[in-house]
């Protein structure tokens, strides 16, 4: 199926597997490439030395195009910037939206710009900048999150920009593919439906939690970083939600100590990082200091299969995905439904 995505980066399939920390490892990325989807590597979890070895893995088990995921605000965003222009990466992804000069920088060397946003202005703003196309996030999506619903936002910001629009936030099937392509979308981007798949590193016992919860068993908090962040409401989950200030605040303090050692990053990193965290937000010193919590609550689960500490960041979607497919089974079965989907709906040029 050809749409403005797959013309843009030069996939098979306008379908994107989306940068998830510590998820979308060299594993998940290169089985999604070589089932000729835009498989993107989660970066924000991994040092500057482990992206450019995590790129080079991922270019040893394929050819085909994949795309790196950064966190514009990060302090070493530009060091990260030249290591994918001087790998060679097809596709920048950005949470949050990148800076003028970032974008310029990458397009420059012809690396492909495409960051995730989860409002209009988001994505106007990134356009007027030069992005050459946007993952407009649904409330739906997993991790972090906004408000609006994706059958609202994702016409909304077709209607507002002239590049190509990914949709993200609740898709797991070809009917989803179609029904974003309805919308004018160029194609879908999966988080959470590639995180449940056989070539996901996640760890089984993690896993078997995602499946076996309920579209209500998905919640949205803001405990963990300050910030909105939809998750696996577990009794961790819901001890975070009762815990007072002082509590969030040594909590926050031990797991910031911990991220330090894990990234590498010193503290004055993460005091910049923090810094450009609060900057046009209204986030006190205490919620920057959550945000360090992130990483390492996520790590728990997706990385040590602490189911009871961990962090399980989530679309809604888990409620109603019940297997593991490998990325080639699933990729080959989401695009035969919309095929499907579409003969039945009569659609000019669709397969009979
Ligand atoms: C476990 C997990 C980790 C995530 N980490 C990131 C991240 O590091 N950077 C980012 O831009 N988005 C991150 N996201 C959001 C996804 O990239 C994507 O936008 C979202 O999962 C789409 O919604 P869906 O889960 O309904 O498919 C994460 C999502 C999940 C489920």
């Amino acid at each position: 199926m050809r749409t403005a995505l797959t013309d843009l980066v030069g996939v098979r399939h306008p379908l994107v597997q989306t940068g998830m920390g510590w998820v979308a490892g060299p594993r998940l990325v290169s089985a999604v490439a070589e089932a000729g989807a835009l498989g993107i590597l989660g970066s924000a979890t991994m040092t500057p030395d482990g992206l450019r070895a995590a790129i080079r893995k991922v270019r040893s088990r394929t050819r085909q195009p994949f795309g790196v995921n950064l966190r514009a605000d990060a302090g070493d965003a530009r060091e990260r910037v030249d290591i994918l222009i001087e790998e060679g990466v097809r596709v920048a992804s950005f949470a949050l939206a990148p800076s003028r000069e970032l974008i310029a920088r990458l397009k420059d060397a012809g690396v492909v710009v495409v960051p995730s946003v989860g409002a209009r202005r988001h994505a106007e703003k990134v356009a007027a900048w030069g992005a050459d196309a946007v993952v407009v996030q649904g409330a739906e999506g997993g991790g972090h999150t906004g408000e609006v619903a994706t059958s609202v936002l994702l016409p909304q910001v077709v209607d507002a920009v002239g590049i190509p629009v990914v949709a993200a936030g609740g898709f797991r099937d070809g009917r989803g593919l179609v029904a974003a392509l309805a919308f004018g979308a160029a194609g879908v981007a999966m988080g959470t439906r590639f995180l449940l798949t056989a070539d996901s590193t996640v760890p089984d016992a993690v896993k078997a939690v995602y499946l076996a919860a309920t579209v209500r068993d998905v919640t949205v908090t803001t405990k963990v970083d300050g910030l909105p962040h939809r998750m696996l409401r577990t009794p961790f989950v819901a001890g975070l939600e009762r815990s007072g200030r002082l509590g969030g605040l040594v909590r926050s303090l031990r797991h910031a100590a911990a991220f330090r050692a894990l990234s590498g990053s010193g503290w004055a990193a993460m005091v910049r990082d923090g810094l450009a965290m609060r900057h046009g937000r209204e986030l006190t010193w205490g919620q920057v200091l959550m945000a360090a919590n992130t990483p390492v609550l996520l790590r728990a689960a997706m990385v040590d299969g602490r189911t009871d500490l961990g962090v399980m960041a989530s679309g809604q979607v888990a409620g109603v995905i019940d297997d593991l497919p490998t990325c080639a089974d699933l990729v080959g079965r989401v695009m035969a439904e919309a095929e499907e989907v579409l003969a039945a709906l009569g659609a000019p040029g669709a397969a009979p």
